[in-house]
């Protein structure tokens, strides 16, 4: 989820680096917008590394991208913590003096406030005049609990804990009126063309027989169609799925199909879509080695005397290099790495390291096995940067990946 965490000016402020932690680790896009007080008591370049996005108070950054509502039009969720009793006063008013109030009045979102202020001022007529008109408009408070505050006072005003506000916001999105209706909704990829390959390819040996692997197409479908019902337009490119899996797909009006059958075929037919794609997701298993001389009769085991046959394979094209070296500005390239652990290394250490090596902006490893990653509709993703940095992690059927996965470009191909 794009997650925006507005943060306001009190000493709770500390515990919200905490919260944002909580986020991040689920695997969230969290934005931090804190007011000018909240720098006081945590700095940006707190809020910076631990969400890993650029922070701003101000409207008047980033102008351009139009952030001041920009933020709020994207996020899935806004949690203000903590919430102040000057802030919640704004929010009743619809006050828009800043980036936070900014983004709360652009956004359609679930909001969550964690309010946190001394006990006579939580107490305040105002205050709770204003915590009532917020409840009615659907903003979910949690807290504030009871507890000792600054200055030795206790009673009612501490924020609530990071994990029950986490808790909390969580459920105010499961409760929320779905606002993401395909049909009606743009969208968030809504403009962008994008080319996703997926499915095993088949390198053949004789009319009958290929070199061919265990990939079902099943994520690389659900990656085409999560981008799809976001709004973008899409080609897929089918190598050879199971039975079934492209039903969905072929009946989608934003979804175009491209059939390929062997590593060279799918090689031109990615190669051509992407010349006009603002993002190229490769989740095809590609065969890495083909025969070298493909047997134009099927190969017979009287064929010769000697026991045993040899096959000569040569290499093919890594057609995920050659669309990093022909990446244009703006564009996006997306690779998969299925990878199986070793005794000397984990599956996220090797796609570490094939991340780094591969170059592309944004790489899911995905831990295979023999029993593992193939023919479920669970899967596991982790996503890395072309540095190898974990930008995100899901777990949950294809479907549920293929979002997270496409939270992940959006934050990239958007910045
Ligand atoms: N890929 C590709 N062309 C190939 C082989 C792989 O474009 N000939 C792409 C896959 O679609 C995937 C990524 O490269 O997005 C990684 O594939 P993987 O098989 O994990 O890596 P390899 O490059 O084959 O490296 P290795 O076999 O050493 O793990």
């Amino acid at each position: 989820m794009f997650i925006v965490v507005g943060v306001t000016g009190g000493i709770a402020a500390y515990k919200t680096v905490h919260l944002v932690r909580l986020l991040v680790k689920e695997g969230h896009e969290v934005h931090v917008v804190p007011t000018d007080d909240a720098v006081r008591f945590v700095g940006l370049p707190t809020w910076e590394a631990i969400s890993r996005h650029p922070v701003t108070t101000s409207v008047h950054d980033d102008v351009a991208r139009v952030r001041h509502v920009a933020l709020g039009q994207q996020a899935d969720l806004v949690i203000v913590a903590p919430a102040t009793a000057n802030t919640l006063a704004k929010m009743a008013a619809g006050l828009a003096d800043d980036l936070l109030g900014t983004t709360l009045l652009a956004t359609t979102a679930p909001v969550v406030a964690a309010p946190a202020m001394h006990t006579e001022m939580w107490r305040h007529p105002a205050t709770q005049a204003n915590i009532a008109t917020l409840r009615d408009r659907g903003v979910v408070m949690v807290g504030p609990a009871d507890g000792e505050l600054t200055g030795g006072d206790s009673g009612p005003g501490r924020m609530s804990e990071p994990e029950a506000i986490v808790a909390a916001a969580l459920q105010a999105v499961d409760a929320a009126p779905a606002v993401t209706d395909a049909a009606s909704s743009p969208g968030d990829l809504a403009g962008l063309r994008v080319v996703v390959s997926a499915g095993g390819t088949r390198e053949p040996i004789d009319p009958v027989r290929y070199l061919g692997n265990r990939s079902s197409g099943r994520q690389g479908v659900a990656v085409a169609l999560a981008a799809a019902d976001r709004g973008a337009e899409v080609t897929l490119v089918a190598a050879h799925v199971d039975d079934g899996v492209l039903g969905e797909p072929a009946t989608h009006r934003r979804v175009t199909i491209v059939r390929a059958g062997t590593a060279a075929d799918l090689a031109s037919a990615v190669t051509r879509a992407a010349s006009a794609a603002d993002v190229v997701v490769m989740a095809a298993a590609v065969a890495d080695y083909r025969v070298a001389e493909v047997s134009a009769h099927k190969l017979s085991k009287d064929r010769s005397a000697e026991p045993g046959l040899t096959l000569e394979l040569v290499e093919t094209d890594d057609i995920l290099a050659g669309l990093v070296r022909a990446r244009r500005d703006g564009q996006t390239v997306v690779g998969f790495a299925a990878e199986t652990p070793t005794a000397a290394e984990t599956a996220a250490e090797r796609g570490r390291r094939k991340a780094i090596r591969k170059g592309a902006d944004l790489l899911a490893v995905n831990e295979v096995g023999w029993e593992k990653g193939f023919e479920t509709d669970e899967n596991a993703l982790l996503l890395l940067d072309r540095e190898g940095r974990t930008v995100g992690e899901a777990h949950g059927t294809k479907r549920e990946t293929a979002e997270a996965l496409w939270d992940a470009v959006r934050g990239i191909h958007s910045s």
